[in-house]
């Protein structure tokens, strides 16, 4: 059995700098055709020559290949309409995080009073620029998300023209809050398709599964994998792949982040194949966000077959999910 996905997009990727950039933007570029890339590096992606800097030490390090990144902006509430004006065409979103709520978001926002962020979300909403939000408040872990659903109301509510992403949600809550206003999209990772709180703290603590937002309920990953499957208009999926090298993830303080990005279309042909939905793949993973953020990314067929893939322990020191374990779909080929 064979599958082909035509462009397939990772709308929320983590790809770092330096070194580590080098080990995982390849592994992208090899099998996406473009994606959303987050700018919580040290500092945050927050100047014109920051974004032009990044997106070019990102072309350099996937050589060749053809994969478009999509560029973002670290959201502050200093941001004029002019700097926004004038940065327009070099991003694709405006990238909010909570201050401290995960890695390298020190400099995030702490007051989500309308008032301190009308400004720049009222010049976003005139320049067309999308908001990407890590929604979750500091309140208890498993009900962070939840609490965040009211702030994401108030926005889209007093907001109307402005695409409003949920990044990477993981709750029944914002899956329903959805439907309920016409501006609010979402992201979806593959790992919160596939686990819940159990898989990574029900039996021996599994670091490589620890991630923000936390995998919620098994009812959570219902609604997920119900929005997913049938490629609801307006998700999308974001691997929020995110790597950190083994010694910062296997350690007393362990880093949030599962790194899918070398196996998410194997493992999402696998769990799409299962439901009995694999022709609603195509849709989640490329078109919806097509639609959404009205890009027309580079043209990539990825040829998949239904055939054993190992999955390895390690891609050089980042360890991905399903390490050491067979997936049921492997990457035949890329046009
Ligand atoms: O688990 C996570 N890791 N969640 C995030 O929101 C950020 C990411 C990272 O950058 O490591
Ligand atoms: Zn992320």
């Amino acid at each position: 059995m064979k599958l082909v996905l035509k462009s397939p997009l990772d709308m929320h990727l983590h790809l770092r700098d330096a070194d580590m950039l080098k080990i995982v933007a390849p592994l992208s570029a090899e099998s996406f055709s473009a994606a959303i890339i987050m700018p919580n590096l040290i500092p945050p992606v927050s100047t014109k020559e920051a974004v032009q800097g990044y997106r070019k030490r990102i072309k350099e390090a996937i050589g060749g290949e053809k994969f478009e990144p999509l560029m973002t902006l670290f959201f502050r509430t200093e941001y004029d309409y002019e700097f926004l004006e004038e940065i327009k065409e070099d991003i694709a979103a405006i990238k909010l995080y909570p201050a401290g709520i995960t890695t390298n978001s020190e400099e995030g926002i702490d007051n989500f009073s309308l008032d301190a962020l009308a400004p720049v979300l009222e010049s976003m909403s005139e320049l067309g620029i999308p908001l990407c939000v890590h929604g979750e408040t500091n309140g208890f872990v498993m009900d962070r998300e939840a609490e965040f659903i009211p702030i994401y109301e108030r926005l889209a509510k007093r907001f109307k023209n402005l695409k409003i992403i949920m990044e990477h949600i993981t709750t029944k809550d914002a899956v329903e809050a959805l439907d309920r206003y016409e501006n609010l999209y979402a992201t979806i990772t593959l790992h919160h398709l596939y686990i819940t709180l159990d898989d990574v703290a029900g039996g021996l603590l599994k670091p490589h599964l620890f991630c923000k937002p936390i995998a919620k309920r098994p009812e959570d990953r219902m609604a997920l994998r119900r929005v997913a499957f049938s490629a609801h208009p307006k998700v999308m999926f974001g691997s929020d792949s995110a790597p950190h090298p083994r010694e910062k993830k296997e350690a007393p303080g362990c880093a949030a982040g599962v790194f899918t990005a070398p196996i998410a279309l194997q493992a999402l042909a696998q769990i799409f194949h299962e439901a009995g939905v694999l022709e609603n793949l195509q849709k989640f993973v490329s078109d919806n966000a097509q639609n959404i953020y009205k890009i027309k990314p580079p043209e990539k067929e990825v040829v998949l077959l239904y055939e054993d893939f190992e999955v390895p322990q390690s891609y050089s020191d980042v360890v991905p999910m399903f390490a050491g374990e067979k997936l049921k779909w492997r990457i035949e080929s890329v046009l």
